[in-house]
């Protein structure tokens, strides 16, 4: 049996109408736009492109852009200062680090700095610390993004067993706070962990952000189990795969996300819902 397609770029239209919408009304009230502030420093080809996707996304949620490209040079002291200045804008209401930094950059550092009410990535300790505490306020866009999907969807999550492939900050650990916090049993995988096939044999959910092509074969996926790939890897060919080995995983799963219009246009567009929520302390 197929599975079926978690449409992740359909939810995510219907998601940024909803934050135009909002934007619209609020605007009419005479409240400022949101104000979005990227930061890019250097030229990280990849990252040229997530933020000229987030700029574009922004403009169309009629927020105010505020995208800047600094120099591969930037010292850490002088993204500190363009950081505080941001903190104290009024018309800024998000700011967000594109990582990866350059070498020389401490991304701790930076993340720290930036005002939590203004951190739409959701990835400074205080607003992790809130997810993990249960109270969560601008939680991490890219596993944020993955449970309104679920959610929307209809898929119940309390009970599930649930493995999350690879533990980093910006998807592993979050996906796995979150997951509990609806009450599913997770397991987090990472590159210390031994028989990997099993752990995801044993998933009725399973979440892959590692960043390695078909990472994750499809014969380990349990019948029945519902697949979430967080990965977007470029071949050498030019086109896009995810984590997971997907034409093999398919036929396991119930439901899968593709890659590319699965987890991707999610991320955005939670990122839109963060800043309309530290803008207006309204969620979409
Ligand atoms: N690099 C890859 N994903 C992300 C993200 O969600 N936020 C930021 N700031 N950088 C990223």
């Amino acid at each position: 049996m197929s599975a079926q397609i978690l449409d992740g770029k359909a939810i995510a239209l219907e998601l940024r109408d909803s934050i135009q919408k909002e934007v619209a009304a609020q605007v009419a009230e005479g409240k400022m736009p949101p104000g979005l502030a990227v930061i890019l420093v250097g030229e990280d080809p990849a990252s040229q492109v997530y933020v000229k996707n987030k700029k574009i996304a922004c403009e169309k949620a009629g927020f105010n852009d505020v995208s800047m490209v600094l120099p591969a040079e930037t010292s850490q002291a002088e993204l500190l200062a363009k950081i505080d200045e941001l903190n104290a804008r009024d018309d800024v209401h998000g700011i967000i680090v594109q990582l990866p930094v350059p070498d020389h950059i401490d991304p701790e550092e930076i993340i720290e700095r930036i005002d939590p009410k203004k951190d739409v990535d959701g990835f400074h300790p205080y607003n992790m610390g809130r997810l993990a505490t249960r109270l969560p306020e601008l939680a991490p866009c890219t596993p944020h993004g993955v449970m309104t999907m679920l959610a929307k969807t209809g898929i119940p999550l309390r009970g599930l067993n649930a493995v999350v492939v690879g533990a980093s900050n910006i998807v592993g650990v979050p996906m796995a706070l979150e997951l509990l916090n609806e009450r599913a049993t997770v397991t987090v995988c990472h590159s210390a962990t031994k028989d990997l096939p099993q752990k995801v044999a044993e998933a009725d959910l399973v979440v892959v952000g590692v960043g390695i092509p078909n990472m994750v074969k499809g014969d380990w996926i349990k019948d029945g189990a519902i697949v979430i790939d967080v990965g977007i890897n470029r071949l050498d060919d030019g086109s896009l795969c995810g984590d997971v080995e997907y034409d093999v995983a398919k036929e396991k799963a119930s439901w899968i996300t593709p890659v590319p219009g699965g987890v991707g246009p999610m991320t955005i567009a939670t990122l839109l819902q963060n800043t309309l929520q530290a803008a207006y302390g309204v969620k979409a």
